[in-house]
C-alpha cells in the first residue's frame, strides 16, 4: 500500500539524512523504523507525509504518487495518514474533546475548526475514539492536566480521527515510564489490528520495537541496514545498526511483576544478551 523508491533527502544546509531508500510497506503491516538519533527516522516519516519535501525519488501510497501531488490533492492525500508524535504535541489549553476533533482540521478547515465548530458526525466519531482509547471520562479535562500515557492516548484518537489508512509514529514512547510506553505500544498495535492499518513507528527502543512490530527496519546514517522479521534481529545486526555502544533497551521493572494485560516477551536476541549477559 506504500512504497518509498530511491527516496533521499539533502537538507539545504547540506546535510544527507536519506540515500536511496527501497521499501514497501504491505496493508496492515505494524514497522518499526529503528536507528540512533540523527539516522534518519524522522525525515523519512515526514518525506512520506511531505511534511518534509523529500530531494530525489518517489512515494506511492496506493497507487497514488504523493511526491506529485500539491495543493487541494495533497491536502487530500494527508487525510488518509495519521501522525502521531511524543506525547507533548498536543494544545495544552484546549480540552482532550477539542484536541481530537483538531484531527479534523483537514476536512472542516482552517477557519471552522478555528472557531471550533465542528460537524456532528465527527464529535460523536470522537466520543467513541475516546472510549476506545480508554478515555471516556476525560473529554472536557484540560490537556495539561492529563499524564503523559493519557495525553499520547488522545493523541492517537486525534490521529485516528481523519480514518487514515497509514499511521506515522514519531518516537510514541520517548517521555513515558517502560510500563505506560508498553500499554501505548500495545494500543497503537491493536487499533492497527482492528483497523487494517499500516503503520511505521520511529522508536529508538529496540526491545519496544521487537516485541510490537512485525518488521523491524535499521537505520544508519540515512541507509537502510537491516529489514526483518524481529526475530532476526542479532546482537550484531544491533550493533552494525547503533554502533558498538549505544544501542538502548527497556529496563526491567524493578519489583519485576509484569502487569496480567502484558503480553508475553519473546525471547528476543536483546533478552538473550540481558540474561547470558554477554554484549
Ligand atoms: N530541518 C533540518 N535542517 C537540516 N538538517 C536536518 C533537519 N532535520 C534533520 N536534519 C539532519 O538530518 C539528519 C537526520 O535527522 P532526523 O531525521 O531528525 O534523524 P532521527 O529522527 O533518526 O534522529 C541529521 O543529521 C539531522 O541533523
Ligand atoms: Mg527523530
Amino acid at each position: 500500500m506504500l512504497k518509498l523508491s530511491g527516496l533521499g533527502k539533502r537538507y539545504p544546509t547540506g546535510d544527507r539524512a536519506l540515500t536511496n531508500i527501497e521499501l514497501t510497506l504491505p496493508k496492515g503491516q505494524v514497522m518499526a523504523l529503528i536507528g540512533p538519533s540523527g539516522a534518519g527516522k524522522s525525515t523519512l516519516i515526514r518525506c512520506v507525509n511531505r511534511l518534509v519535501e523529500p530531494t530525489e525519488g518517489s512515494v506511492t501510497l496506493e497507487g497514488v504518487e504523493l511526491t506529485r501531488l500539491s495543493g487541494q490533492k495533497l491536502r487530500q492525500a494527508r487525510r488518509s495518514m495519521g501522525m502521531i508524535f511524543q506525547e507533548y504535541a498536543l494544545v495544552d489549553r484546549l480540552t482532550v474533546m477539542e484536541n481530537v476533533l483538531s484531527g479534523q482540521l483537514g476536512y472542516v478547515g482552517f477557519w471552522r475548526s478555528f472557531l471550533r465548530r465542528y460537524p456532528q458526525s465527527a464529535v460523536v466519531e470522537a466520543f467513541r475514539l475516546l472510549e476506545r482509547v480508554g478515555l471516556p471520562h476525560a473529554l472536557d479535562k484540560r490537556a495539561d492536566a492529563l499524564s503523559g500515557g493519557q495525553r499520547q492516548r488522545v493523541g492517537i484518537a486525534r490521529a485516528l480521527l481523519q480514518s487514515p489508512k497509514l499511521l506515522l509514529v514519531d518516537e510514541p514512547t520517548a517521555s513515558l515510564d517502560p510500563k505506560t510506553s508498553r500499554q501505548i505500544m500495545r494500543l497503537i498495535r491493536e487499533l492497527c489490528a482492528e483497523r487494517e492499518l499500516a503503520a511505521i513507528i520511529n522508536i529508538h527502543d529496540v526491545a519496544l520495537a521487537q516485541q510490537f512490530a512485525d518488521r523491524i527496519v535499521g537505520l544508519r546514517a540515512g541507509e537502510i541496514v537491516f529489514d526483518g522479521p524481529p526475530g532476526e534481529l542479532t546482537s550484531d545486526i544491533l550493533t552494525t545498526i547503533y554502533g558498538e555502544e549505544d544501542w538502548d533497551t527497556t529496563p526491567e521493572p524493578e519489583d519485576n511483576s509484569v502487569d496480567e494485560r502484558d503480553d508475553p516477551t519473546p525471547p528476543t536476541p536483546m533478552a538473550r544478551v540481558a540474561a547470558g549477559g554477554a554484549r
